[in-house]
């Protein structure tokens, strides 16, 4: 229903809403209190586009978990929808315009991940340093005869300089940690200064070549936008350190896998952790798998109970939030939406 600006009326007495994945059950009743009929997918897993389009049918809102393309094609099926809600803080897996196209106002959840993500980050950057993963996995195939000396050596982190590709609210906490746990110096490269960090971890702002040359680590922590997408080529490694260390927490598309394979068998980089990858799941047969200097986690970065009980509590009060006409707090798609004259 319309106002005369053009305004959706969103109070609807039984408002429905359609979860992708299941969620903390305590979440789920969150809603079920605010009067919202739930429906979740409990199934494991991801469902089709048909599937995920047949389901938001009866439903008024959608909760997305995952990363099943909210493309034109979903949004044009489902423009009935009176919001989404997205259950992660990246949102490169939505058409923003068309969903704003249609009146449909976005959400996402930033902040609540943040740490628990940088935690990721950091374990991998240990792992990759010390191979943690793969001197497990000698022990598992029967190797470990014996305590040898010079056997695939790690190497040290103390004192490096780290890099971060996009120092947000991730990034920063990936560097607060570094700097503190091993005296990092820290330099950055994004598309606008982040006085805070330059503030209190005395990071230093580098061109995105500047980066590439000074950073023994290098973790990424930006948005795919078309402008990062495959930034980190061949090009990009050709010009990193013999010694760097290349970790990814944010998207797979970001680095083109091809070439860092390449990178790394051909010893432009000394190592890299990904908890991305480029597609995902990552086939069990790729080769960065059997790697020494490689660690490869399935997109963990908020996957402790906590964070993802978090991230989807802030979901569902978004949209509380619009099922009483309020803006949604953490909305993604205002500066559209709002020229189309709605909340
Ligand atoms: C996010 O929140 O964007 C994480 O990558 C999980 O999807």
């Amino acid at each position: 229903m319309s106002d005369m600006s053009g305004n959706r009326n969103r109070t609807l007495k039984n408002p429905s809403v359609f979860i992708s994945k299941p969620i903390p059950e305590v979440i789920v009743s969150l809603l079920k209190e605010h009067g919202f009929e739930v429906k979740v997918n409990n199934t494991s897993h991801k469902l089709s586009k048909s599937a995920l389009i047949d389901a938001c049918q009866q439903a008024d809102y959608l909760l997305n978990v995952g990363m099943s393309a909210l493309d034109k094609e979903f949004l044009q099926a489902c423009k009935h929808l009176k919001g989404i809600a997205l259950c992660s803080v990246g949102f490169d897996h939505i058409d923003l315009e068309t969903a704003s196209q249609y009146n449909i106002p976005v959400s996402n959840t930033p902040d609540v991940l943040s740490k628990a993500t940088a935690d990721t980050a950091f374990l991998l950057l240990l792992s990759v340093s010390r191979k943690s993963y793969f001197r497990s996995r000698e022990i598992e195939r029967g190797e470990w005869k014996n305590f040898e000396y010079m056997h695939q050596l790690g190497r040290d982190i103390q004192g490096d300089t780290l890099g971060i590709f996009g120092l947000g609210r991730i990034g920063f906490e990936m560097a607060k940690m570094a700097r503190a746990a091993y005296g990092m110096r820290i330099i950055y490269h994004n598309r606008s200064r982040n006085p805070e960090a330059e503030d209190k971890l005395e990071a230093e702002y580098v061109s995105f070549e500047e980066l590439l040359k000074r950073s023994d680590v290098i973790s990424v922590h930006t948005n795919l936008t078309p402008d990062t997408q495959y930034r980190f080529d061949k090009v990009a490694f050709s010009k990193m350190k013999k010694n760097a260390i290349f970790i990814n927490t944010a998207r797979g598309k970001i680095h083109n896998e091809t070439d860092l394979t390449k990178a790394l068998i051909d010893k432009e980089i000394w190592g890299a952790g990904l908890d991305v990858t480029d597609p995902e799941p990552m086939l069990p047969d790729n080769p960065l798998l059997q790697m020494s200097n490689v660690c490869v986690l399935p997109h963990i970065g908020s996957a402790t109970l906590e964070t993802r009980t978090a991230m989807a509590e802030m979901a569902v009060r978004n949209l509380i939030a619009v099922s009483k006409n309020e803006q949604m707090p953490q909305i993604i798609n205002k500066e559209f939406y709002s020229k189309s004259g709605a909340l």
